[in-house]
Protein backbone atom coordinates (compact mmCIF):
# COMPACT_ATOMS: atom_id res chain seq x y z
CA UNK A 1 0.00 0.00 0.00
CA UNK A 2 1.68 3.32 -0.44
CA UNK A 3 2.21 5.78 2.12
CA UNK A 4 -0.73 8.11 0.61
CA UNK A 5 -3.53 5.04 1.10
CA UNK A 6 -1.29 4.26 4.68
CA UNK A 7 -2.06 7.66 6.37
CA UNK A 8 -5.63 7.68 5.40
CA UNK A 9 -6.19 4.06 6.45
CA UNK A 10 -4.36 4.61 9.53
CA UNK A 11 -6.13 7.83 10.41
CA UNK A 12 -9.54 6.13 9.70
CA UNK A 13 -9.02 2.87 11.95
CA UNK A 14 -8.05 5.06 14.69
CA UNK A 15 -11.49 6.67 14.81
CA UNK A 16 -13.50 3.55 13.69
CA UNK A 17 -13.20 -0.56 14.22
CA UNK A 18 -15.80 -1.41 11.95
CA UNK A 19 -14.55 -3.21 8.87
CA UNK A 20 -17.24 -2.74 6.45
CA UNK A 21 -17.04 -4.57 3.22
CA UNK A 22 -20.09 -2.95 0.93
CA UNK A 23 -19.96 1.08 0.59
CA UNK A 24 -22.06 3.32 -0.79
CA UNK A 25 -21.68 6.70 -2.63
CA UNK A 26 -24.41 9.14 -2.17
CA UNK A 27 -24.98 11.49 -4.99
CA UNK A 28 -26.55 15.13 -4.97
CA UNK A 29 -29.93 15.41 -2.67
CA UNK A 30 -29.66 11.75 -2.17
CA UNK A 31 -28.77 11.31 1.76
CA UNK A 32 -31.31 9.69 4.27
CA UNK A 33 -29.78 6.48 4.26
CA UNK A 34 -27.71 7.17 7.17
CA UNK A 35 -30.92 8.21 9.16
CA UNK A 36 -31.20 4.17 9.58
CA UNK A 37 -27.80 3.16 11.26
CA UNK A 38 -26.45 2.62 14.17
CA UNK A 39 -23.15 2.52 15.72
CA UNK A 40 -22.48 5.71 13.34
CA UNK A 41 -18.73 7.22 13.06
CA UNK A 42 -18.93 10.37 10.86
CA UNK A 43 -15.52 11.46 9.68
CA UNK A 44 -14.99 14.73 7.56
CA UNK A 45 -12.73 14.79 3.96
CA UNK A 46 -11.24 17.71 5.43
CA UNK A 47 -10.18 15.27 8.83
CA UNK A 48 -8.80 12.54 6.12
CA UNK A 49 -5.33 12.76 5.19
CA UNK A 50 -4.87 13.35 1.57
CA UNK A 51 -8.72 14.33 0.60
CA UNK A 52 -9.19 17.72 -0.99
CA UNK A 53 -11.79 20.17 0.32
CA UNK A 54 -14.95 19.77 -1.33
CA UNK A 55 -16.92 22.58 -3.12
CA UNK A 56 -19.78 21.87 -4.64
CA UNK A 57 -22.98 23.21 -3.07
CA UNK A 58 -25.29 20.18 -1.63
CA UNK A 59 -21.94 17.52 -1.17
CA UNK A 60 -21.72 17.76 2.55
CA UNK A 61 -17.94 15.46 2.00
CA UNK A 62 -18.25 12.52 4.89
CA UNK A 63 -17.45 9.26 5.41
CA UNK A 64 -20.03 7.66 7.67
CA UNK A 65 -19.29 4.13 9.25
CA UNK A 66 -22.38 2.41 10.99
CA UNK A 67 -24.24 -0.31 11.10
CA UNK A 68 -27.46 -1.04 9.18
CA UNK A 69 -29.58 -4.25 10.65
CA UNK A 70 -26.41 -5.34 12.37
CA UNK A 71 -24.61 -4.70 8.61
CA UNK A 72 -21.14 -3.12 8.46
CA UNK A 73 -21.59 -0.42 5.96
CA UNK A 74 -19.56 2.50 4.75
CA UNK A 75 -21.53 5.46 3.22
CA UNK A 76 -19.38 8.18 1.79
CA UNK A 77 -22.09 11.46 1.69
CA UNK A 78 -20.77 13.78 -1.06
CA UNK A 79 -17.71 13.07 -3.74
CA UNK A 80 -15.29 15.08 -5.57
CA UNK A 81 -16.06 15.74 -9.57
CA UNK A 82 -13.79 16.38 -12.61
CA UNK A 83 -15.35 19.74 -13.30
CA UNK A 84 -13.91 21.24 -9.60
CA UNK A 85 -10.42 21.07 -11.60
CA UNK A 86 -8.64 18.34 -9.33
CA UNK A 87 -6.41 15.69 -11.08
CA UNK A 88 -8.97 12.13 -11.58
CA UNK A 89 -6.45 10.78 -9.23
CA UNK A 90 -7.50 13.21 -6.28
CA UNK A 91 -11.43 13.16 -7.45
CA UNK A 92 -10.82 9.33 -6.85
CA UNK A 93 -8.66 8.54 -3.95
CA UNK A 94 -11.77 7.83 -1.54
CA UNK A 95 -12.21 5.19 -3.99
CA UNK A 96 -8.57 3.99 -3.60
CA UNK A 97 -9.10 4.20 -0.12
CA UNK A 98 -12.45 2.39 0.12
CA UNK A 99 -10.40 -0.70 -1.78
CA UNK A 100 -7.06 -0.35 0.83
CA UNK A 101 -10.00 -0.25 3.98
CA UNK A 102 -11.24 -3.76 2.03
CA UNK A 103 -14.34 -3.09 0.43
CA UNK A 104 -15.18 -5.27 -1.71
CA UNK A 105 -18.77 -4.40 -2.99
CA UNK A 106 -19.81 -0.71 -4.22
CA UNK A 107 -23.06 1.16 -4.98
CA UNK A 108 -22.25 4.68 -6.52
CA UNK A 109 -25.63 6.65 -6.98
CA UNK A 110 -25.61 9.89 -8.64
CA UNK A 111 -28.18 12.55 -10.17
CA UNK A 112 -28.27 12.77 -14.07
CA UNK A 113 -30.11 13.84 -17.11
CA UNK A 114 -32.31 11.23 -18.71
CA UNK A 115 -31.49 10.84 -22.97
CA UNK A 116 -33.48 8.17 -23.35
CA UNK A 117 -37.09 9.58 -24.09
CA UNK A 118 -39.20 6.45 -22.58
CA UNK A 119 -37.68 7.25 -19.64
CA UNK A 120 -39.12 10.16 -16.72
CA UNK A 121 -37.85 12.30 -14.92
CA UNK A 122 -38.29 11.27 -10.97
CA UNK A 123 -37.57 7.38 -12.32
CA UNK A 124 -33.88 5.53 -11.58
CA UNK A 125 -31.84 3.71 -14.10
CA UNK A 126 -29.66 1.09 -13.53
CA UNK A 127 -26.70 1.37 -15.09
CA UNK A 128 -25.57 -2.02 -17.06
CA UNK A 129 -22.53 0.38 -18.80
CA UNK A 130 -21.02 3.44 -19.42
CA UNK A 131 -19.43 5.62 -21.93
CA UNK A 132 -16.63 7.75 -21.23
CA UNK A 133 -16.73 11.40 -23.24
CA UNK A 134 -14.81 12.86 -21.38
CA UNK A 135 -11.18 11.46 -23.45
CA UNK A 136 -9.20 10.78 -19.84
CA UNK A 137 -9.21 8.32 -17.15
CA UNK A 138 -8.23 7.97 -13.54
CA UNK A 139 -5.58 5.08 -13.78
CA UNK A 140 -3.69 7.40 -16.24
CA UNK A 141 -0.12 7.13 -14.76
CA UNK A 142 2.18 4.99 -13.15
CA UNK A 143 0.06 1.53 -12.40
CA UNK A 144 0.19 0.16 -8.95
CA UNK A 145 0.21 -3.50 -9.75
CA UNK A 146 -0.77 -4.66 -6.25
CA UNK A 147 -3.98 -3.26 -6.60
CA UNK A 148 -4.96 -4.54 -10.53
CA UNK A 149 -3.61 -4.75 -13.49
CA UNK A 150 -1.86 -2.14 -16.40
CA UNK A 151 -5.10 -2.63 -18.96
CA UNK A 152 -8.12 -3.63 -16.90
CA UNK A 153 -10.50 -5.53 -18.32
CA UNK A 154 -13.76 -3.45 -18.86
CA UNK A 155 -16.28 -5.83 -20.57
CA UNK A 156 -18.59 -6.27 -17.05
CA UNK A 157 -17.81 -2.96 -14.51
CA UNK A 158 -21.52 -2.98 -13.53
CA UNK A 159 -22.44 -6.16 -11.76
CA UNK A 160 -24.85 -8.26 -13.75
CA UNK A 161 -25.42 -10.20 -10.32
CA UNK A 162 -26.46 -6.79 -8.37
CA UNK A 163 -28.50 -5.75 -11.83
CA UNK A 164 -30.50 -8.90 -11.37
CA UNK A 165 -31.08 -8.32 -7.65
CA UNK A 166 -31.73 -4.92 -8.31
CA UNK A 167 -34.87 -5.72 -10.64
CA UNK A 168 -36.06 -8.22 -8.12
CA UNK A 169 -36.24 -5.93 -5.61
CA UNK A 170 -37.86 -3.30 -8.28
CA UNK A 171 -40.49 -5.47 -8.88
CA UNK A 172 -41.16 -6.35 -5.12
CA UNK A 173 -41.34 -2.89 -4.05
CA UNK A 174 -43.58 -1.68 -7.45
CA UNK A 175 -40.49 0.81 -8.24
CA UNK A 176 -40.32 1.59 -12.18
CA UNK A 177 -36.56 0.29 -12.75
CA UNK A 178 -34.90 1.82 -15.96
CA UNK A 179 -32.35 0.28 -16.83
CA UNK A 180 -29.00 2.02 -19.69
CA UNK A 181 -25.70 3.37 -20.31
CA UNK A 182 -24.23 6.27 -18.64
CA UNK A 183 -22.17 9.00 -20.23
CA UNK A 184 -19.83 10.53 -18.28
CA UNK A 185 -19.60 14.52 -19.08
CA UNK A 186 -16.92 16.17 -17.88
CA UNK A 187 -19.16 19.27 -16.75
CA UNK A 188 -19.42 21.98 -14.98
CA UNK A 189 -21.55 23.58 -18.25
CA UNK A 190 -24.65 20.95 -18.45
CA UNK A 191 -24.73 19.68 -22.58
CA UNK A 192 -26.57 21.65 -25.42
CA UNK A 193 -29.70 20.13 -27.52
CA UNK A 194 -27.22 19.03 -29.62
CA UNK A 195 -24.46 17.50 -27.47
CA UNK A 196 -27.75 15.49 -25.90
CA UNK A 197 -28.80 14.32 -29.62
CA UNK A 198 -24.98 12.94 -30.63
CA UNK A 199 -24.91 11.25 -27.03
CA UNK A 200 -28.29 9.64 -27.39
CA UNK A 201 -26.88 8.68 -30.94
CA UNK A 202 -23.92 7.02 -29.70
CA UNK A 203 -25.81 4.66 -27.34
CA UNK A 204 -26.53 6.94 -23.70
CA UNK A 205 -29.61 6.57 -21.95
CA UNK A 206 -28.59 9.20 -19.61
CA UNK A 207 -26.12 11.67 -18.74
CA UNK A 208 -24.20 13.18 -16.01
CA UNK A 209 -20.83 14.22 -14.10
CA UNK A 210 -19.74 11.97 -11.92
CA UNK A 211 -19.41 8.11 -11.44
CA UNK A 212 -17.47 6.87 -14.44
CA UNK A 213 -14.06 7.86 -13.19
CA UNK A 214 -15.54 5.90 -9.60
CA UNK A 215 -16.60 3.23 -11.03
CA UNK A 216 -13.35 2.56 -13.26
CA UNK A 217 -11.11 2.96 -10.16
CA UNK A 218 -13.12 0.43 -8.24
CA UNK A 219 -13.14 -1.72 -11.06
CA UNK A 220 -9.43 -1.93 -11.79
CA UNK A 221 -8.90 -2.76 -7.66
CA UNK A 222 -11.42 -5.80 -8.15
CA UNK A 223 -14.61 -3.93 -6.15
CA UNK A 224 -18.13 -5.48 -7.44
CA UNK A 225 -20.06 -2.38 -8.73
CA UNK A 226 -23.33 -1.15 -8.63
CA UNK A 227 -24.49 2.08 -10.76
CA UNK A 228 -28.39 3.38 -9.73
CA UNK A 229 -28.16 7.01 -11.75
CA UNK A 230 -31.32 8.60 -10.22
CA UNK A 231 -32.97 10.80 -13.25
CA UNK A 232 -33.37 14.19 -12.45
CA UNK A 233 -34.55 15.78 -15.39
CA UNK A 234 -34.98 15.20 -19.00
CA UNK A 235 -31.90 16.05 -20.60
CA UNK A 236 -31.12 19.14 -22.71
CA UNK A 237 -33.84 20.04 -25.71
CA UNK A 238 -36.02 17.40 -24.67
CA UNK A 239 -38.63 19.73 -23.03
CA UNK A 240 -38.35 23.44 -23.19
CA UNK A 241 -37.15 24.55 -20.21
CA UNK A 242 -33.85 25.61 -18.86
CA UNK A 243 -31.61 23.32 -16.28
CA UNK A 244 -30.35 24.64 -12.82
CA UNK A 245 -28.53 22.71 -10.37
CA UNK A 246 -31.58 23.62 -7.29
CA UNK A 247 -34.02 21.74 -9.27
CA UNK A 248 -31.45 18.90 -9.68
CA UNK A 249 -31.30 18.64 -6.18
CA UNK A 250 -35.10 19.14 -5.94
CA UNK A 251 -35.83 16.37 -8.12
CA UNK A 252 -33.25 14.26 -6.19
CA UNK A 253 -34.62 14.58 -2.81
CA UNK A 254 -37.85 13.17 -4.58
CA UNK A 255 -36.29 10.64 -5.51
CA UNK A 256 -33.90 9.48 -2.01
CA UNK A 257 -37.57 7.97 -1.28
CA UNK A 258 -38.02 4.91 -3.50
CA UNK A 259 -33.85 5.03 -3.66
CA UNK A 260 -33.69 4.44 -0.11
CA UNK A 261 -36.25 1.87 -0.44
CA UNK A 262 -34.12 -0.21 -2.60
CA UNK A 263 -30.69 0.88 -1.81
CA UNK A 264 -32.08 -0.35 1.98
CA UNK A 265 -33.10 -4.01 0.69
CA UNK A 266 -29.98 -4.46 -1.76
CA UNK A 267 -27.75 -3.90 1.41
CA UNK A 268 -29.42 -6.29 3.55
CA UNK A 269 -29.14 -8.64 0.60
CA UNK A 270 -25.60 -8.65 -0.23
N1 LIG B 1 -26.69 16.58 -17.38
C1 LIG B 1 -25.52 16.40 -16.71
N2 LIG B 1 -25.47 16.26 -15.41
C2 LIG B 1 -26.63 16.26 -14.72
C3 LIG B 1 -27.86 16.44 -15.35
C4 LIG B 1 -27.89 16.61 -16.77
O1 LIG B 1 -28.95 16.77 -17.40
N3 LIG B 1 -28.81 16.39 -14.38
C5 LIG B 1 -28.16 16.18 -13.21
N4 LIG B 1 -26.84 16.10 -13.41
Amino acid sequence: MNQKLKDAVTKIESITALKPTIAIILGSGLDGITDKMTHLAMISFTDIPHFIKPTTEGHQGAFYFGKLEGKSLLVMKGRYHYYEGYPLKDVTFPISVMAALGIKTLIISNACGAVNQKFNAGEMMIITDHLNLTGTNPLIGPNDQSIGPRFPDASEIYSKRLIEKSNIFAKKLKIRLNQGVYAWWSGPTYETPAEIRMIRTIGADAVGMSTVPEALVASHAGIEILGIACLTNMATGILPQKLTHEEVLVAAKKISIDFGKLVYQLILSI
